[in-house]
């Protein structure tokens, strides 16, 4: 078995609100991430598998470039997050960014990729990064 991670980038802007909440409690929750701002962000896609004799690969990584671009770079990057389709009805956080990643994604892995995803991994900064690995 065979873990292989491709990276991506993109910038996007966000806004951290919860429409359920009040002005001040969104105040007070999320402080300046309450105000529409934006990051570079990295995304690193992680798939695992057994290597194919033929190919000497576990998958084509240029399958999962396309992949990657379709279903989600074109869709974050120079867009706000918040109303990007797959983030509709959630709080713009970088962890729920990191599951609907996940979730757009596993389908697509497993069955054009013949492979399974195995991670989800966001740098939102230099210091922040968020890791999805589904619930197991
Ligand atoms: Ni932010």
């Amino acid at each position: 078995m065979v873990h292989i991670t491709r990276r991506e980038r993109f910038s996007s802007a966000h806004k951290l609100e919860n429409k359920n909440l009040t002005f001040k409690e969104n105040c007070d929750t999320f402080g300046a991430c309450y105000n529409v701002h934006g990051h570079n962000y990295e995304l690193f896609v992680t798939v695992k598998g057994e290597v194919n004799n033929k190919t000497g690969f576990v998958t084509n990584l240029k399958d999962l470039k396309k992949i990657l671009n379709t279903y989600i770079i074109s869709k974050l990057d120079h867009q706000v997050i918040n109303e990007v389709s797959f983030m509709k009805n959630k709080i713009a956080s970088t962890e729920n960014v990191c599951i609907a990643i996940w979730d757009e994604l596993y389908e697509q892995v497993k069955n054009k990729l013949n492979c399974e995803l195995f991670c989800v991994k966001v740098l939102e900064t230099e210091n922040n990064i968020f890791e999805y690995f589904g619930e197991k």
